[in-house]
């Protein structure tokens, strides 16, 4: 049986989106099954508008299916992706996951493997505090923290151990950023399926 894995993000200019599409492919070409899913836009259609880019990014996903509690369950492995706000997770993010607290209570979120990938405008502008600080959440719920490390190649080029992450300043992902994406959800697949295994076995 395939490992499920979700990879759940929340985007406002593209990048974000674009890495957790090299991830959906990393994850496929691993075997697994994808659900590629977004959170819902939770900013007021004014501050939206008032960014063309912004604006222009949630018409180009309006396809994406946004995510829910049932992907959560379904998933044996989530990766989530979120920019840095501040050295944060995004609000929109947040809101999703502040929404799991039934799941949570009856233990459906205990077990699974949880990764992160991130990007700030700046080099130095969060992308490691962003990813702890969701790391938190996982803790919370029992799951298994799965980091990249520096476990392939890619990783000496990108250079963050703590998950993928890009300068959003710099443009959309380049090619090193999204080959670590892939790597990073290969990994995630591969340490679901060892143990589903050995929860079989
Ligand atoms: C409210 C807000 C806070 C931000 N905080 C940071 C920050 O702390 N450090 C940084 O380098 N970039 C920061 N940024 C820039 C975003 O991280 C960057 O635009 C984002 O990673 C691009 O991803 P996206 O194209 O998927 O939306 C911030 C942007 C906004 C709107």
């Amino acid at each position: 049986m395939s490992v499920n894995i979700a990879i759940i993000y929340y985007s406002s200019t593209g990048t974000i989106h674009a890495l957790a599409q090299a991830a959906a492919e990393g994850a496929q070409k691993a075997g697994a099954d994808v659900r590629l899913r977004k959170v819902a836009e939770t900013a007021p259609p004014e501050a939206v508008g008032a960014r063309p880019e912004w604006a222009g990014h949630l018409r180009d996903t309006a396809d994406v299916a946004e995510a829910c509690h049932d992907d959560l369950e379904w998933a044996d492995a989530v990766l989530f992706g979120t920019p840095t706000r501040f050295g944060n997770p995004s609000s929109q993010l947040r809101a999703f996951i502040d929404t799991t607290g039934p799941l949570w209570f009856h233990g459906k979120l205990a077990d699974k493997v949880y990764s992160a990938f991130t990007a700030s405008n700046t080099a130095h502008g969060g992308q490691e505090s962003t990813l702890l600080a969701l790391a938190n959440t996982f803790y919370h719920w029992g799951g298994v923290i799965v980091p990249p490390g520096y476990t392939d190649p890619v990783q000496f080029k990108s250079g963050n151990p703590y998950g993928t992450s890009c300068t959003a300043a710099d443009g959309l992902p380049g090619e090193v950023a999204l080959e670590a994406a892939r790597y990073q959800a290969r990994r995630v697949v591969d340490i679901a399926a060892r143990l589903r295994s050995d929860r079989v076995a």
